[in-house]
């Protein structure tokens, strides 16, 4: 259904919200060749979340993560300011964006708030400028 994953942040505590929405698009993920399946969710400048989930494929290099369905999702959907992004995974140890996707939200959100948690717990709060120290940006073109 479009937007069905666009909803208000609402509530009073923002961030543990946008990690529930991580976790329950976590639950849609497409991940029948590495089992491994990620949430993310993203919290627009104006209050909105829009979530996103690894998307397989069996031509393995097609395979998106979480985090860049979630912000290609929000861009598609005209949003263009972004404060922080919520990744789950079922692990012990955090999973922090890959290096494809640290550039992808560079991009498109800037300076981020990154919050990593699993299924139960928060497993820490990063800027993405500490993720991707010296970025390739538009700067330099
Ligand atoms: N994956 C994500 O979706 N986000 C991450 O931050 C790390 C990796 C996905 C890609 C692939 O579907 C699976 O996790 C294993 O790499």
């Amino acid at each position: 259904m479009a937007g069905c994953d666009d909803e208000d942040v609402g509530g009073p505590d923002p961030v543990a919200e946008l990690v529930r929405a991580a976790r329950r698009a976590r639950e849609h993920a497409q991940a029948v060749y590495s089992g491994f399946k990620v949430g993310a969710a993203l919290e627009t400048a104006d209050g909105r979340i829009v979530t996103g989930c690894n998307i397989e494929n069996a031509s393995y290099g097609l395979t998106m993560c979480a985090e860049r369905v979630a912000m290609f999702k929000a861009l598609s959907e005209g949003h263009r300011a972004f404060i922080r992004i919520a990744i789950v995974a079922d692990t012990d140890q955090p999973t922090p964006p890959c290096g494809a996707c640290r550039q992808i939200l560079w991009e498109f959100g800037g300076n981020l708030e990154v919050r990593l948690a699993n299924l139960t717990e928060d497993k820490g709060t990063y800027r993405l400028d500490a993720l991707l120290p010296l970025p390739f940006d538009r700067r330099l073109l």
